[in-house]
C-alpha cells in the first residue's frame, strides 16, 4: 500500500499506514541525538554520487584504473535485457522482447459456478467466487514437481472503494467524498479481502487458469481459521463469539507472504488496524497495546455492520489479527491457521529458507515508521521426506528481533518470556502475552527502530538477506543511525545482511547498506546506485523482493509517481554481486495510479509474475489526466481499456518470446 500519497491522503484507504503520523514507536531505542558517523564500506565509494566520487579518486582500488577499465569492470551485470523507459502512462510496459500477459484480474471466475463479473451488479456471493481485488504477494506451489503446472496463490491485501464501486464518490473541489457505506458494499469489501489459491497451467508458453481445478479456493475476511501456538486460547484472544480463544473468522490486509518449503501457503497480516472501528471500554487492559497499533482507525465501516470489529462490542477480536496465517493449499477444506507463534504486528511478509541444520526461518518485517525487522527460527527440523510432519513447525519456535550495531555487526535478540526484561515486573505473565504484545517487547530489548521494514528475502546462493526499508519521511536529523542514516528518509534504502558462518539461523550476522535510493543525479539525496544505473534503472521506495534461482535479486516498488519521483512503478533487477554490484535496471513499469507487488520468478526462470495493485488510484500529478482518479473518471481503464469496464488489479505472467530463461 502506498505511504507517500500526499494527494491521496484525503482518502481513507490511503491512510492505512499512518501516512501523517510519526510512527507509533513510543521509545527512544537509541539515544536522542546520537548522531553517527556513517560507516562507508569500500562499495559505498564505487557508487554513483558526486561525494562518492570525490571520495574514491583517493580511497578506492578501482579508481587506480582507467576510465574505460572501470566501466568495462562495473559493467558486468548479471542481468541481459534492454531496460524499459521510465515514465508514466495508461498501461504497462516491460523489456523488449518479452510478452506481459494478463493472467488474473479482479473479477475473474475461478471456479465453473462463478458469476461473471458485473461490476454495476457486484454482491458479495459472486465476489466470494471470483478473483478479489488489490492483489499483493504472488506464490506457486508446484504440481508435479513442475514449472509449467502449479498453484497460483495471491493475496488481496485491501480495497479502493472509490475505484470499485459505481456512484459513491463525489468530486468537492481537491477533494473525493465518499457516501457512507451500506451492509451490501461493506460484505463485498469482506469478500475481496483474503486470498486467491488456484490451479495454472502453461500450455503452448501461455499460462491459463484451469478453472475447475480441485484445488481452487477463495479466502475471504469471513472463512473460518483456527489460532494454533502458545497464544491461542489465551483470556486476551478470547471473544463475544468465542470464549475458546482459537476459533476466528477471516484474515484482513494480507501484504506480502511465502511458500514454505512443505508447500503450504502464508499470508501475513499487515494494516489491520484500520479495520477497527468504536471505543474500548475504559479503562481496558487492551489500551496500550491497541495504541502501539494504531487500533482503531476507523478507515473501513465494518464495525457498523459487524459487531466483532467494533471494540465497544468486542474488545479482544482485534487481538486476533495481525499475525501470520498458513493455509495448506493442497487441502480445499483445510482450516486455515494463524500461527501465533510468530508474533502479532504489522507483517509485511513471510519469506523463509531451510537453514544448514534443517531448522526453517522466517524473515518478518514490521512496516511501521521506526518499527522493528524479526526472525523466527522454528524448533523442529524440516523433513523433505515427510510432508505431514511439517505441517505444525510454526507452533514452536523463537522469534528474534534484529539490532543493527553501528560497527556493522548485528544481533538477533530472542522474545522469549521470562528472559531478560520479559518478565511480569513489565507486564508480561506468559508467552502470549509476548507474542500478542510483540512490539512492546521488541521495545524493551532495545531492538533497532527502522525505516519502514518491507519485504525481506534470503538468498541461498550467496548466504545473505535483502531487506527492503521503503521509506521514512519522520526520521529527523538526531534520529539518523548507520542502518537509518538518512533523515527525511523519502526514497528508502536496502540492507544486505550476511549471517555469520552463512547459517540463516545465527544469532549474529554482519550488516552493510546495498542500496540508498532515489535520483543519483541529485547530489543531495544521496543514493547510492553504481555509475552503471541508468536514468531508468533507479528507483524509490522498496517495497517486495524476490530472489531466482540463480540467486539474483529483483526489488518491485511503492510510491513512485509524477510527483515522487517523475515515474510509475516497477520491477527493477539489481546486481548484489561482483563489479556490478549496486546496479538497477528497469524490467516492467505498472499504468498510473498503481503499485508493482508481487514478484516472483518460477523455479524454470521461465516465467515471472508480477501483481499490478490499485492501478487507477491517481493521476491528479500527471499530465495525460491531471484531476482525481473514480469509478466514472478513471485515470486508467486498465487492463480491458472498455468504457463500461473499471480499472482492475491483475497478475501479470511474463514470459520470453520465443521461450528461455528470463533476463
Ligand atoms: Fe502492504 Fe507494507 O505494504
Ligand atoms: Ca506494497
Ligand atoms: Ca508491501
Amino acid at each position: 500500500m502506498t505511504d507517500a500519497m500526499s494527494a491521496q491522503n484525503f482518502f481513507p484507504t490511503s491512510r492505512l499506514e499512518d501516512a501523517e503520523g510519526e510512527g507509533l514507536n513510543p521509545t527512544n531505542n537509541r539515544t536522542m541525538g546520537e548522531i553517527v558517523a556513517a560507516r562507508f564500506s569500500r562499495r559505498d565509494f564505487l557508487r554513483g554520487s558526486l561525494a562518492a566520487t570525490a571520495i574514491a579518486a583517493t580511497v578506492s582500488p578501482l579508481a587506480l584504473l582507467s576510465a574505460d577499465e572501470a566501466k568495462a569492470e562495473a559493467g558486468a551485470s548479471r542481468f541481459s535485457f534492454t531496460e524499459v523507459e521510465a515514465g508514466i502512462d495508461e498501461t504497462h510496459h516491460v523489456a523488449e522482447g518479452y510478452d506481459a500477459d494478463v493472467l488474473l484480474r479482479w473479477g475473474d471466475a475461478l471456479f465453473p459456478d462463478s458469476p461473471a463479473f458485473d461490476p454495476v451488479n457486484q454482491t458479495p456471493e459472486a465476489q466470494a467466487r471470483q478473483f478479489g481485488y488489490n492483489n499483493d504477494y504472488v506464490g506457486f506451489i508446484p504440481l508435479d514437481g513442475s514449472s509449467e503446472h502449479g498453484l497460483l496463490v495471491v493475496n488481496h491485501e485491501y480495497t479502493n472503494e472509490h475505484l470499485m464501486f459505481p456512484g459513491i464518490v463525489k468530486v468537492e473541489g481537491e477533494k473525493l467524498v465518499i457516501s457512507p457505506a451500506d451492509r451490501k458494499r461493506v460484505d463485498i469489501e469482506m469478500a475481496a479481502h483474503g486470498g486467491t489459491i488456484v490451479e495454472i497451467r502453461k500450455t503452448d508458453g501461455k499460462w491459463q487458469v484451469v478453472r475447475d481445478g480441485a484445488m481452487n479456493r477463495r479466502i475471504t475476511s469471513n472463512t473460518e481459521m483456527m489460532l494454533t501456538g502458545p497464544a491461542a486460547g489465551d483470556v486476551r484472544l478470547q471473544t463475544v463469539a468465542d470464549t475458546s480463544g482459537r476459533k476466528v473468522f477471516g484474515t484482513i490486509n494480507n501484504c506480502a507472504g511465502g511458500v514454505t518449503p512443505w508447500g503450504t501457503y502464508i499470508m501475513a497480516e499487515e494494516n489491520i488496524h484500520g479495520y477497527f472501528s468504536g471505543e474500548l471500554p475504559a479503562d481496558h487492559r487492551e489500551a496500550a497495546n491497541y495504541k502501539r497499533l494504531g487500533i482503531p482507525e476507523g478507515t473501513y465501516a465494518w464495525g457498523q455492520f459487524h459487531d466483532r470489529f467494533d471494540l465497544a462490542k468486542d474488545p479482544n477480536e482485534a487481538n486476533r489479527f495481525g499475525w501470520v496465517v498458513e493455509v495448506d493449499a493442497m487441502d480445499p477444506n483445510s482450516v486455515p491457521k494463524k500461527r501465533t507463534a510468530l508474533g502479532r504486528f504489522k507483517h509485511e511478509g513471510a519469506d523463509n529458507i531451510v537453514a544448514k541444520d534443517g531448522r526453517v526461518v522466517f524473515y518478518l518485517g514490521d512496516d511501521e515508521r521506526f518499527d522493528y525487522v524479526y526472525k523466527f527460527v522454528t524448533a523442529g527440523k524440516f523433513d523433505p521426506a515427510d510432508r505431514a510432519a511439517n505441517m505444525d513447525l510454526l507452533d514452536e519456535g523463537t522469534l528474534h528481533v534484529a539490532k543493527f550495531e553501528e560497527d556493522g555487526t548485528m544481533e538477533w535478540m530472542p522474545l522469549t518470556f521470562g528472559q531478560g526484561k520479559l518478565t511480569a515486573e513489565n507486564g508480561f505473565a506468559s508467552q502470549a502475552d509476548v507474542l500478542i504484545e510483540t512490539r512492546r517487547a521488541a521495545d524493551l530489548l532495545g531492538a533497532t527502530p527502522m525505516d519502514r521494514p518491507e519485504d525481506i528475502g534470503p538468498n541461498a546462493e550467496n548466504g545473505r538477506v535483502y531487506v527492503m526499508l521503503t521509506n521514512n519521511s519522520k526520521r529527523k536529523d538526531d534520529k539518523v543511525d548507520a542502518a537509518n542514516p538518512r533523515a527525511n528518509n523519502a526514497f528508502g534504502h536496502i540492507i544486505e545482511i550476511a549471517e555469520d558462518e552463512g547459517d540463516f539461523a545465527a544469532l549474529k550476522g554482519k550488516w552493510e547498506i546495498l542500496l540508498k535510493c532515489g535520483d543519483p543525479s541529485v547530489a543531495a539525496v544521496g543514493a547510492t546506485f553504481s555509475t552503471e544505473t541508468t536514468k531508468n534503472g533507479w528507483f524509490g521506495m522498496p517495497d517486495n523482493c524476490a530472489v531466482d534461482t540463480d540467486g539474483r535479486l529483483w526489488v518491485s516498488t511503492d510510491g513512485n509517481s509524477p510527483k515522487a519521483t517523475g515515474r510509475t512503478d516497477g520491477l527493477f533487477a539489481v546486481d548484489t554481486d561482483g563489479p556490478a554490484r549496486g546496479t538497477s535496471k528497469l524490467f516492467f513499469r505498472v499504468p498510473v495510479g498503481a503499485e508493482m507487488c508481487g514478484p516472483l520468478l518460477l523455479p524454470d526462470m521461465q516465467t515471472a509474475f508480477v501483481a499490478v495493485q490499485h492501478p487507477g488510484d491517481g493521476g491528479e500529478d500527471w499530465d495525460g489526466f491531471g484531476r482525481l482518479s473514480y469509478y466514472e473518471d478513471l485515470s486508467t481503464r486498465w487492463p480491458d481499456f472498455k468504457p463500461d469496464m473499471p480499472v482492475r488489479p491483475s497478475v501479470v505472467a511474463i514470459t520470453k518470446q520465443g521461450g528461455g530463461k528470463i533476463a
